[in-house]
């Protein structure tokens, strides 16, 4: 009831909201165990992100729910429906699950979208946009909304790929790139594939390739995504280059390493492995002993209640729940808002108990 009562709530608004599920409307092969899914919102409402963010699905596999964020490979300027690109890994579940069940009239849930890797508020002249692999995806997104609001932005697009046939999304790319001269595409792979000519770039990405592709890029604002180490060589190469890093964005789904100088001032309160605190989760009527060290979601889930979570650390704000009592300690990476924080809600992933805390879940 309370559902139908936000579904309905989502259709009047016009924006789409979380409350309501996504309806899948189509599935589109790309490569080798990759898909592109479209999905819409069955209230009728539209979608309103900004390109480069996320979404986190809630995916019914076998043997219990998983959550993953996915970027939204789909751009803003064409909100009826919204779209992620997703490409299996050996040993993936939830994206397997996805390629091999999910299909057009299915319905999911999902959180978001959320994530602050986009365009910057005052739009820049020239953008170099690198990725590898399935890290395509947010570039593709900023490069179609560049493309629809029709101002002639500047963009060099560089993709890097083990082989052309595992370029995802070339051909919506090239047609975007045909129809407009601010548009460059150059597209690295390592290997050929087999009886098929490759006249584009081979290799991998370097100093050299980067002055023939965009002679310009200290002009430029980078957006980087792909692979941790990926995305390492490319900073350390723009670091070696002398570009100005302060124009440099990156695209990140695993926990951040961070430098010593990086890390947060501790305040007065220090979670302390020898302390014991008390985590209420008032709507289960649970109380869980544990230490200060814990994390919420980890008490939760050892006390058998399901707390939504998809990165664990403190980027896709999926595990957002509201603190009724008591203070915790967290750290996070961006992936919850200040008015979110001083409505009282936390991330369960990263935020740890001081003493007596009550959770409503
Ligand atoms: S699970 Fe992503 S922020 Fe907690």
């Amino acid at each position: 009831m309370v559902e139908q009562r936000e579904m309905i709530a989502a259709a009047d608004d016009g924006i789409w909201t979380d409350a309501e599920p996504l309806l899948c409307c189509s599935v589109v092969p790309e490569a080798s165990n990759t898909a592109t899914f479209s999905f819409v919102a069955p209230s009728g409402a539209q979608f309103r992100y900004e390109p480069g963010q996320f979404l986190t699905l809630e995916l019914p596999v076998p043997g219990g729910t998983v959550w993953k964020t996915y970027t939204i490979s789909s751009s803003p300027s064409r909100p009826l429906t919204i779209s992620v690109t997703v490409k299996a890994q050996a040993g993936s579940i939830g994206t397997r699950w996805m390629l091999d069940h999910l299909t057009p009239g299915m319905q999911i849930k999902a959180t978001g979208p959320a994530g602050i890797f986009s365009l910057p508020r005052k739009e820049q002249k020239k953008y170099l946009f690198i990725s590898a692999g399935s890290g395509i995806t947010p570039s593709l997104a900023m490069t179609t909304y560049l493309f629809d609001r029709g101002t002639g932005v500047d963009v060099t697009f560089v993709h890097c790929a083990q082989r052309p046939q595992d370029i995802i999304a070339r051909q919506r790319l090239e047609q975007m790139a045909s129809r407009v001269p601010s548009i460059r595409l150059f597209f690295i792979v390592e290997e050929d594939d087999p009886y098929r000519v490759w006249t584009g770039l081979r290799g991998r990405l370097n100093q050299l390739m980067i002055g023939l592709i965009a002679g310009d890029y200290m002009e430029r604002e980078v957006y980087c995504c792909g692979p941790e180490p990926f995305m390492d060589a490319v900073r350390e190469m723009l670091i070696a280059l002398g570009y100005d890093m302060d124009h440099y964005h990156q695209e990140s789904f695993v926990a951040p390493v961070k430098r010593e100088e990086q890390l947060p001032e501790h305040d007065d309160i220090i979670p302390d492995e020898e302390t014991s605190a008390t985590v209420a989760f008032s709507r289960s009527d649970v109380s869980a002993e544990c230490k200060e060290t814990d994390t919420v979601l980890a008490v939760a889930r050892n006390a058998g209640i399901v707390i939504p979570s998809g990165c664990t650390f403190g980027v896709c704000g999926t595990c957002k729940v509201k603190k009724t009592a008591g203070d915790v300690h967290m750290v996070h990476n961006g992936g919850i808002s200040e008015d979110d924080i001083e409505a009282g809600y936390i991330l369960a992933c990263c935020s740890k108990p001081i003493g007596s805390v009550e959770i409503d879940a």
